[in-house]
Protein backbone atom coordinates (compact mmCIF):
# COMPACT_ATOMS: atom_id res chain seq x y z
CA UNK A 1 0.00 0.00 0.00
CA UNK A 2 1.20 3.94 -0.19
CA UNK A 3 2.99 5.31 1.93
CA UNK A 4 2.11 8.72 3.37
CA UNK A 5 5.06 10.20 5.73
CA UNK A 6 3.95 13.08 7.46
CA UNK A 7 6.28 15.64 9.53
CA UNK A 8 4.50 17.56 12.37
CA UNK A 9 2.94 14.83 12.83
CA UNK A 10 2.77 15.34 16.45
CA UNK A 11 1.49 18.92 16.02
CA UNK A 12 -1.69 20.62 16.65
CA UNK A 13 -2.59 20.35 12.58
CA UNK A 14 -0.58 17.60 12.43
CA UNK A 15 -2.23 15.15 14.66
CA UNK A 16 -5.76 16.13 12.45
CA UNK A 17 -4.05 15.24 9.50
CA UNK A 18 -2.48 11.36 10.75
CA UNK A 19 -5.78 10.78 12.27
CA UNK A 20 -8.10 11.68 9.13
CA UNK A 21 -4.92 9.32 6.90
CA UNK A 22 -5.59 6.30 9.42
CA UNK A 23 -9.57 6.14 9.03
CA UNK A 24 -9.14 6.43 5.64
CA UNK A 25 -7.47 3.38 5.62
CA UNK A 26 -4.02 4.42 4.66
CA UNK A 27 -0.69 3.43 5.68
CA UNK A 28 1.30 6.41 7.54
CA UNK A 29 4.44 7.55 8.19
CA UNK A 30 5.39 9.93 11.09
CA UNK A 31 8.45 11.92 11.37
CA UNK A 32 9.23 13.03 14.82
CA UNK A 33 12.02 13.89 17.10
CA UNK A 34 10.10 11.24 19.42
CA UNK A 35 7.44 8.71 18.89
CA UNK A 36 3.98 9.80 20.19
CA UNK A 37 1.42 7.32 21.43
CA UNK A 38 -0.45 6.20 18.34
CA UNK A 39 0.55 2.33 17.55
CA UNK A 40 -1.32 2.64 14.32
CA UNK A 41 1.10 4.22 12.43
CA UNK A 42 5.12 3.89 11.79
CA UNK A 43 6.96 6.22 13.63
CA UNK A 44 10.22 7.46 12.49
CA UNK A 45 12.39 9.10 14.90
CA UNK A 46 14.82 12.29 13.34
CA UNK A 47 15.36 16.08 13.76
CA UNK A 48 14.24 18.21 10.89
CA UNK A 49 17.15 20.72 11.96
CA UNK A 50 19.48 18.88 11.47
CA UNK A 51 18.17 16.01 8.58
CA UNK A 52 19.06 13.79 10.89
CA UNK A 53 16.55 10.21 9.90
CA UNK A 54 15.51 11.74 6.72
CA UNK A 55 16.52 9.64 4.77
CA UNK A 56 15.43 6.88 6.34
CA UNK A 57 11.83 7.80 6.86
CA UNK A 58 11.75 9.17 3.38
CA UNK A 59 12.54 5.51 2.13
CA UNK A 60 9.40 3.87 -0.15
CA UNK A 61 7.47 6.89 0.74
CA UNK A 62 4.63 7.70 -2.07
CA UNK A 63 3.24 11.12 -0.57
CA UNK A 64 4.74 13.70 2.10
CA UNK A 65 3.00 15.89 3.86
CA UNK A 66 5.21 18.44 5.30
CA UNK A 67 3.52 20.27 8.38
CA UNK A 68 6.32 21.03 10.66
CA UNK A 69 7.19 24.28 11.64
CA UNK A 70 9.22 25.70 14.64
CA UNK A 71 7.30 29.01 15.42
CA UNK A 72 8.45 30.48 18.67
CA UNK A 73 5.36 32.54 19.16
CA UNK A 74 2.69 29.38 18.55
CA UNK A 75 4.83 27.56 20.92
CA UNK A 76 4.56 29.87 23.67
CA UNK A 77 1.55 31.55 23.48
CA UNK A 78 2.48 35.18 23.26
CA UNK A 79 4.96 37.67 20.98
CA UNK A 80 7.97 38.99 23.17
CA UNK A 81 9.77 42.03 21.41
CA UNK A 82 12.65 39.12 20.24
CA UNK A 83 10.14 38.13 17.90
CA UNK A 84 10.09 41.40 15.79
CA UNK A 85 13.73 40.72 15.32
CA UNK A 86 14.20 37.06 14.65
CA UNK A 87 12.93 33.79 14.29
CA UNK A 88 14.71 30.42 13.91
CA UNK A 89 15.47 28.71 10.23
CA UNK A 90 16.79 25.10 11.04
CA UNK A 91 12.89 23.81 10.24
CA UNK A 92 11.36 25.61 8.18
CA UNK A 93 13.86 26.67 5.66
CA UNK A 94 16.69 24.87 6.23
CA UNK A 95 14.82 21.82 7.01
CA UNK A 96 12.23 22.57 4.17
CA UNK A 97 15.53 22.26 1.96
CA UNK A 98 16.58 19.09 2.55
CA UNK A 99 13.26 17.62 2.84
CA UNK A 100 12.58 19.38 -0.92
CA UNK A 101 15.81 17.22 -1.68
CA UNK A 102 16.08 14.40 -0.27
CA UNK A 103 12.24 13.10 -1.42
CA UNK A 104 13.55 13.88 -5.09
CA UNK A 105 16.38 11.39 -4.51
CA UNK A 106 13.55 9.24 -2.72
CA UNK A 107 11.27 9.60 -6.09
CA UNK A 108 8.48 11.06 -3.44
CA UNK A 109 5.19 11.36 -6.52
CA UNK A 110 4.16 14.30 -4.21
CA UNK A 111 5.03 16.71 -1.74
CA UNK A 112 2.24 18.84 -0.28
CA UNK A 113 3.43 21.97 1.82
CA UNK A 114 1.49 23.57 4.51
CA UNK A 115 1.89 27.40 4.72
CA UNK A 116 -0.14 30.66 5.65
CA UNK A 117 -2.30 33.43 3.63
CA UNK A 118 -1.04 36.39 3.47
CA UNK A 119 2.75 35.62 3.69
CA UNK A 120 3.83 37.96 0.74
CA UNK A 121 2.86 41.17 2.49
CA UNK A 122 3.39 39.77 6.47
CA UNK A 123 6.19 41.38 8.07
CA UNK A 124 6.93 39.46 11.19
CA UNK A 125 10.08 37.17 10.87
CA UNK A 126 8.54 33.80 11.75
CA UNK A 127 6.25 35.00 8.57
CA UNK A 128 9.99 35.71 6.20
CA UNK A 129 11.08 32.28 7.30
CA UNK A 130 7.77 30.87 5.96
CA UNK A 131 7.93 32.39 2.92
CA UNK A 132 11.36 31.38 2.22
CA UNK A 133 10.62 27.78 2.85
CA UNK A 134 7.49 27.87 0.58
CA UNK A 135 9.64 29.37 -2.44
CA UNK A 136 11.61 26.23 -1.88
CA UNK A 137 9.58 24.12 -2.58
CA UNK A 138 7.53 25.81 -5.36
CA UNK A 139 11.20 26.30 -7.00
CA UNK A 140 11.70 22.41 -6.91
CA UNK A 141 11.26 20.05 -9.50
CA UNK A 142 8.90 17.56 -7.41
CA UNK A 143 5.78 17.25 -8.08
CA UNK A 144 4.40 19.44 -5.27
CA UNK A 145 1.40 21.23 -3.64
CA UNK A 146 1.60 24.41 -1.15
CA UNK A 147 -1.78 25.23 0.96
CA UNK A 148 -1.75 28.19 2.63
CA UNK A 149 -4.18 28.42 6.27
CA UNK A 150 -4.92 30.95 8.04
CA UNK A 151 -4.49 31.14 11.90
CA UNK A 152 -5.58 28.61 13.61
CA UNK A 153 -7.98 29.03 16.75
CA UNK A 154 -5.88 27.38 18.98
CA UNK A 155 -3.20 30.25 18.28
CA UNK A 156 -5.93 32.48 18.95
CA UNK A 157 -7.18 31.04 22.20
CA UNK A 158 -3.64 30.94 23.32
CA UNK A 159 -3.10 34.90 22.29
CA UNK A 160 -5.84 36.21 23.85
CA UNK A 161 -5.21 34.06 27.16
CA UNK A 162 -1.71 35.51 27.04
CA UNK A 163 -3.72 38.89 27.53
CA UNK A 164 -5.53 37.69 30.64
CA UNK A 165 -3.30 39.86 33.31
CA UNK A 166 -4.46 42.92 31.33
CA UNK A 167 -7.40 45.25 32.87
CA UNK A 168 -8.02 46.79 28.98
CA UNK A 169 -7.16 44.51 26.12
CA UNK A 170 -6.06 46.68 22.75
CA UNK A 171 -7.73 44.95 19.64
CA UNK A 172 -7.28 45.72 16.22
CA UNK A 173 -10.67 46.33 14.32
CA UNK A 174 -8.89 44.39 11.40
CA UNK A 175 -11.57 41.64 9.81
CA UNK A 176 -10.00 38.40 9.60
CA UNK A 177 -11.00 34.72 9.40
CA UNK A 178 -9.46 32.52 11.58
CA UNK A 179 -9.73 28.63 10.76
CA UNK A 180 -9.91 24.74 13.33
CA UNK A 181 -6.52 22.39 12.38
CA UNK A 182 -9.66 20.18 11.88
CA UNK A 183 -11.33 21.64 8.86
CA UNK A 184 -7.30 22.17 7.30
CA UNK A 185 -6.59 18.69 7.98
CA UNK A 186 -9.98 18.27 6.11
CA UNK A 187 -8.79 20.13 3.23
CA UNK A 188 -4.81 18.70 3.04
CA UNK A 189 -5.81 15.48 3.25
CA UNK A 190 -8.17 15.89 0.01
CA UNK A 191 -5.34 17.75 -1.38
CA UNK A 192 -3.03 15.09 -1.16
CA UNK A 193 -5.13 12.16 -3.20
CA UNK A 194 -7.10 14.43 -6.04
CA UNK A 195 -4.09 13.92 -8.21
CA UNK A 196 -4.16 17.88 -8.64
CA UNK A 197 -0.52 19.79 -7.92
CA UNK A 198 0.70 23.39 -7.59
CA UNK A 199 -0.78 26.56 -5.61
CA UNK A 200 -3.84 25.09 -4.40
CA UNK A 201 -7.08 26.68 -2.73
CA UNK A 202 -6.19 28.41 0.17
CA UNK A 203 -7.83 27.81 3.88
CA UNK A 204 -9.70 30.05 6.24
CA UNK A 205 -12.40 29.99 8.74
CA UNK A 206 -16.32 30.17 8.06
CA UNK A 207 -16.46 33.73 9.71
CA UNK A 208 -14.97 37.39 8.62
CA UNK A 209 -15.35 38.73 11.96
CA UNK A 210 -13.55 42.47 13.62
CA UNK A 211 -11.19 40.68 15.72
CA UNK A 212 -13.10 42.96 18.71
CA UNK A 213 -15.57 40.59 18.16
CA UNK A 214 -13.50 37.14 18.39
CA UNK A 215 -11.99 38.21 21.31
CA UNK A 216 -15.65 39.42 23.05
CA UNK A 217 -16.35 35.61 22.15
CA UNK A 218 -13.44 34.49 24.06
CA UNK A 219 -14.38 36.34 26.52
CA UNK A 220 -17.85 35.38 26.84
CA UNK A 221 -16.58 32.02 26.93
CA UNK A 222 -13.54 32.05 29.42
CA UNK A 223 -13.10 34.84 31.33
CA UNK A 224 -14.38 37.83 32.95
CA UNK A 225 -15.29 40.82 31.02
CA UNK A 226 -11.97 42.62 30.14
CA UNK A 227 -12.90 46.34 28.37
CA UNK A 228 -11.86 45.70 25.07
CA UNK A 229 -10.13 48.77 23.56
CA UNK A 230 -10.79 48.76 19.73
CA UNK A 231 -7.10 50.06 17.70
CA UNK A 232 -7.68 50.86 14.13
CA UNK A 233 -5.01 49.91 11.80
CA UNK A 234 -4.01 50.83 8.56
CA UNK A 235 -4.44 48.38 5.50
CA UNK A 236 -0.70 47.92 5.47
CA UNK A 237 -0.03 47.53 9.57
CA UNK A 238 -2.80 45.05 9.17
CA UNK A 239 -1.44 42.73 6.00
CA UNK A 240 1.82 42.97 8.27
CA UNK A 241 0.45 41.46 10.88
CA UNK A 242 -1.06 38.67 8.69
CA UNK A 243 -4.76 40.20 9.18
CA UNK A 244 -6.38 39.39 5.98
CA UNK A 245 -9.21 37.49 4.92
CA UNK A 246 -8.58 34.42 3.12
CA UNK A 247 -10.07 33.38 -0.65
CA UNK A 248 -11.23 29.66 -1.35
CA UNK A 249 -12.47 26.94 0.72
CA UNK A 250 -13.89 27.64 3.88
CA UNK A 251 -13.99 25.76 7.36
CA UNK A 252 -17.47 24.74 9.04
CA UNK A 253 -16.20 25.25 12.41
CA UNK A 254 -17.04 28.38 14.05
CA UNK A 255 -14.90 29.86 16.79
CA UNK A 256 -17.93 30.28 19.17
CA UNK A 257 -18.58 26.62 18.71
CA UNK A 258 -14.68 25.62 18.90
CA UNK A 259 -14.68 27.44 22.01
CA UNK A 260 -17.86 25.34 23.42
CA UNK A 261 -16.14 22.54 22.70
CA UNK A 262 -12.82 23.47 24.24
CA UNK A 263 -14.30 24.92 27.50
CA UNK A 264 -18.00 22.99 27.69
CA UNK A 265 -18.00 24.44 31.17
CA UNK A 266 -18.94 27.79 30.57
CA UNK A 267 -22.07 29.02 28.58
CA UNK A 268 -22.43 29.20 24.88
CA UNK A 269 -20.67 32.20 23.42
CA UNK A 270 -22.63 34.62 21.77
N1 LIG B 1 -0.57 27.79 13.98
C1 LIG B 1 -1.19 28.51 13.06
O1 LIG B 1 -2.00 29.40 13.37
C2 LIG B 1 -0.94 28.24 11.60
C3 LIG B 1 -1.68 28.95 10.64
C4 LIG B 1 -1.48 28.66 9.27
C5 LIG B 1 -0.55 27.70 8.89
N2 LIG B 1 0.18 27.06 9.87
C6 LIG B 1 1.13 26.04 9.42
O2 LIG B 1 0.59 24.76 9.70
C7 LIG B 1 1.65 23.85 10.00
C8 LIG B 1 1.39 23.22 11.37
O3 LIG B 1 1.30 24.24 12.36
P1 LIG B 1 0.89 23.87 13.87
O4 LIG B 1 0.42 25.13 14.50
O5 LIG B 1 0.03 22.65 13.89
O6 LIG B 1 2.32 23.51 14.46
P2 LIG B 1 2.70 22.97 15.93
O7 LIG B 1 1.51 22.54 16.68
O8 LIG B 1 3.64 23.96 16.53
O9 LIG B 1 3.53 21.64 15.56
C9 LIG B 1 4.78 21.72 14.94
C10 LIG B 1 5.24 20.33 14.58
O10 LIG B 1 6.55 20.43 14.01
C11 LIG B 1 7.38 19.52 14.69
N3 LIG B 1 8.78 19.96 14.75
C12 LIG B 1 9.25 21.12 15.29
N4 LIG B 1 10.58 21.14 15.22
C13 LIG B 1 10.96 19.97 14.63
C14 LIG B 1 12.21 19.39 14.27
N5 LIG B 1 13.37 20.01 14.55
N6 LIG B 1 12.23 18.18 13.66
C15 LIG B 1 11.07 17.53 13.41
N7 LIG B 1 9.84 18.01 13.71
C16 LIG B 1 9.80 19.22 14.32
C17 LIG B 1 6.82 19.45 16.09
O11 LIG B 1 7.31 18.30 16.72
P3 LIG B 1 7.50 18.20 18.32
O12 LIG B 1 6.22 17.58 18.79
O13 LIG B 1 8.68 17.34 18.49
O14 LIG B 1 7.72 19.60 18.82
C18 LIG B 1 5.34 19.40 15.79
O15 LIG B 1 4.94 18.10 15.41
C19 LIG B 1 2.93 24.67 9.90
O16 LIG B 1 3.42 24.58 8.60
C20 LIG B 1 2.46 26.09 10.16
O17 LIG B 1 3.31 27.07 9.62
C21 LIG B 1 -0.01 27.28 11.20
Amino acid sequence: MALTLVTGGTGHLGRDIVHRLVRDGRRVRVFARSPGARSDVEWAIGDLATGIGLREALRDVDTVINAATCSPIARRGGIRPIDFFRSPSAVDVEGTEQLVSLSGEAEVRHLLHVSIVGLDEATLPYARVKLAGERLVRASALSWSVIRAMPFYYLLDRLLSGLAWLPVWPVPTTPFNPVDTSDVADHVVTCAFDGQRGVRAEIGGPEDLDLVAFARQYQDARRPPRKILPISLSKAKAYGMGLVVSQGVRGRLSWADWLHRHYPETRRAA
